[in-house]
């Protein structure tokens, strides 16, 4: 530690996780400590929106301290207080965006407030990770399917976004039409170890032929009907012709895996038609290519992305995976960027809910 390091405490709860973490000059993680909440929502099949906000309550302070007695530091040692205040569940943004302006205030350090989609896509930066500009960033969560062109790490424009689902809902629910509970992302992603990706062909919605925007409907709908056969009647009425319990454990596996390869040659082929449309619509070329977000975790989509790095010869940023999953470690390192600008926030910072999908 020199007198020069900037030490930035992030905090983060847009969705069902408490994370507090330490970063020093953009880069370096001192500390990130995630607390999660996975058995609270599991007997839900979800994130239940009151049950999250609540556990946040409980949990922020002791994750925050946590955070400070890891990286071995003093309240006096933080330079600012940076915070993920949009997109997420208001009840839940709410806790870790009234913690930071506490602590800014109290600490008297400045306040700084996050894009949780912009600090996913800065998540490969951490630990040393190479980000070079411009670079493709795609998002895939719980909540978002997007591309982006990021210039900077404080300048993001978006270039297409899901119409419906994200991928990682399309999992949960596949997941839970399996009956694999949840979090049902990485479920599907180890059942779909066991199945044969091409045994059973799931429909690839591409929309129009220059779209960058996605579409998983479909997709979801497709695996549905698979499993449990065509509905009739409607709404509340709606009856299937059989349980998920009469397909077979290979029957099942396959289902996963054909659904997880659908899935990831949809973003596969849409991050090739994004660096494409750059290169020739725009001449822009871009270096990286990064993802972020809970289903960048996943195994078949990282083999796809490093895959296609080769093959174009373009740096493919692959997010360790502790920092994949909502944390607060991307939140102060992308901070540090809007500290040197001195962009900070003040008292009134509010928490937003949306956010583009
Ligand atoms: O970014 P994140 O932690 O929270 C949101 O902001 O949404 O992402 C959570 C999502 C969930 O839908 C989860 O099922 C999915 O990421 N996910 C995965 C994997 N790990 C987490 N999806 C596919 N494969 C995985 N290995
Ligand atoms: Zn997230």
């Amino acid at each position: 530690m020199t007198d020069q390091d900037i030490h930035i405490l992030g905090l983060e709860s847009s969705c069902d996780e408490t994370s507090a973490a330490i970063v020093t000059n953009g880069t370096d993680v001192r500390s990130n400590i995630i607390a999660t909440q996975h058995e609270l929502h599991e007997q839900f099949g979800g994130v239940v929106p009151e049950i999250a906000s609540r556990a946040h309550v409980q949990k922020m302070v002791p994750t925050i301290e946590k955070a400070l007695a890891d990286a071995d530091m003093q309240w006096s040692d933080i330079h600012a207080v940076a915070v993920g205040n949009r997109p997420g569940l208001i009840g839940s943004l709410l806790i870790a965006v009234s913690a930071a302006k506490t602590l800014a205030w109290s600490l008297q350090r400045p306040l700084i407030g996050i894009d949780h989609i912009h600090a996913h896509l800065y998540a490969g930066a951490l630990d040393g990770g190479t980000l070079q500009y411009p670079a493709l960033g795609l998002a895939v969560s719980g909540g978002h399917t997007s591309l982006y062109l990021t210039t900077d790490p404080m300048h993001v424009k978006l270039l297409g976004k899901t119409i419906d689902d994200a991928v990682g809902e399309a999992y949960d629910k596949v997941a839970n039409m399996l009956a694999l509970g949840y979090p049902g992302g990485p479920r599907v992603d180890k059942l779909a170890a066991e199945g044969d990706p091409e045994a059973i062909r799931f429909p690839r919605t591409m929309l129009d032929a220059d779209s960058l925007d996605f579409s998983f409907s479909g997709l979801k709908t497709a695996v549905l009907y698979h499993v449990r056969g065509k509905p009739s009647g409607k709404g509340a009425n709606v009856s299937f012709q059989r349980s998920v319990d009469e397909l077979s454990p290979t029957e099942r596996a396959n289902v996963a895996a054909g659904f997880q390869a659908a899935a990831v040659d949809v973003l596969m082929a849409k991050v090739d038609r994004a660096r494409t449309q750059l290169a020739q619509q725009r001449d822009i070329h871009v270096k990286t290519l990064v993802v972020g977000g809970g289903v960048s975790a996943n195994s078949r989509l990282r083999q796809a992305l490093s895959d296609y790095g080769k093959t174009h010869q373009i740096n493919v940023n692959l997010p360790k995976l502790s920092y994949c999953l909502d944390n607060a470690a991307m939140i102060a390192g992308l901070a540090y960027h809007y500290y040197r600008e001195h962009r900070f926030d003040d008292l009134s910072l509010q928490a937003i809910a949306t956010g583009g999908r």
